[in-house]
């Protein structure tokens, strides 16, 4: 069997894989164009993608032997899975895996922004810490016992609320489909109204894409903070821009974009209450090692004809 893999992943699974299969690997630091996939992929019965690699009919199409479609993310919004699907081919990727590693990125983005952690660690660099304690030099938010809204109730949902516990927060959180949690339901406009601290952890799809648009996030309180470690199209960027010029929210955390990586001149980088994060929720050696190992197995079992550890339903 054969298997196109579009980048280098760590812990040895690549080399595993190869034992077993074939693998045609982009050995490139950037993610290969998408002629280079469309060139091989005809032959292949599998695809290991990660999520900068859009497989979208064109993709698709052209794998006329495709058989199984596995990513190397929890996202699988840059896969046409409904299209995979009505061809027969199996979609699979890692969740669990990475819930951890980004629920605590998602906790250390909080405490950042409220806290004023990066403002202080440039303000230093900078040489600009020239006066002695003061009492009201760089306040910030208190984090425990504020009230956390969770915009989205799935794994990453539930470990951020396990933390929150921690923190004494009261926790409030808005989701379609998941009831069975120890926090407050409550509808979308009371959990933007009523959240010192706003985090979002829906998947993107077209319910979701800009689901936080000027219209919502104008119903923040003015002392919240926004923080989005999901995907960047769910929040409309242009409408965060305006609402953070406005004043209508205290700052924002952010590890994903619309476009990544940012633009250097994006006008999110001149805001000083804004903390961001080159989309690492996952980053660690360990969770992205595990998330490796699951996309290699997922390959592999359902190229053999099992079923896989995770697939997208
Ligand atoms: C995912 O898996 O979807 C994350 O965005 C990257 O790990």
């Amino acid at each position: 069997m054969k298997v196109l893999v579009t980048r280098r992943l760590p812990g040895g699974w690549i080399e595993r894989l190869a034992e077993e299969v074939d693998v045609e690997m982009w050995q490139g630091e950037i993610p290969p164009p998408k002629s280079w996939i469309l060139e091989r992929i005809h032959d292949k019965d599998g695809i290991l993608v990660t999520l900068t690699e859009k497989v979208d009919k064109e993709v698709i199409d052209a794998g006329k032997k495709l058989r199984v479609i596995s990513t190397y993310s929890v996202g699988f919004d840059h896969i046409d899975v409904a299209y995979a699907k009505s061809k027969g081919i199996i979609v699979t990727n890692t969740p669990e895996v990475l819930t951890d590693a980004t629920a605590d990125l998602i906790f250390g983005l909080l405490i950042s922004v409220a806290r004023r952690i990066v403002e202080g660690d440039k303000l230093i660099r900078s040489g600009l810490w020239d006066k002695p304690w003061h009492p009201e030099f760089m306040l910030g938010k208190e984090v425990h016992h504020s009230t956390l809204g969770i915009l989205g109730m799935g794994r990453i949902g539930r470990a951020i609320l396990k933390r929150a516990k921690g923190f004494d927060m009261k926790v409030i959180y808005y989701s379609r489909s998941e009831h069975d949690v120890d926090a407050t339901f409550v509808d979308l406009d009371t959990l933007l109204k009523e959240s010192d601290f706003l985090v979002v952890t829906v998947d993107l799809n077209r319910e979701t894409y800009h689901m936080l648009n000027y219209e919502r996030l104008r119903l923040m309180k003015r002392t919240a903070f926004l923080i989005n470690a999901s995907r960047g199209p769910v929040v409309n960027e242009v409408d965060l821009i305006r609402i953070l010029e406005e004043g209508k929210i205290a700052g924002a955390a952010l590890d994903v974009f619309e476009r990544e990586p940012l633009e250097r001149d994006n006008p999110l980088t001149n805001f000083p209450n804004v903390v961001l994060t080159p989309h690492l929720g996952s980053a660690t050696r360990e969770t992205r090692e595990r998330m490796a190992e699951v996309a290699v197995k997922n390959l592999l079992l359902a190229l053999k004809g099992e079923r896989p550890i995770y697939e997208v339903k």
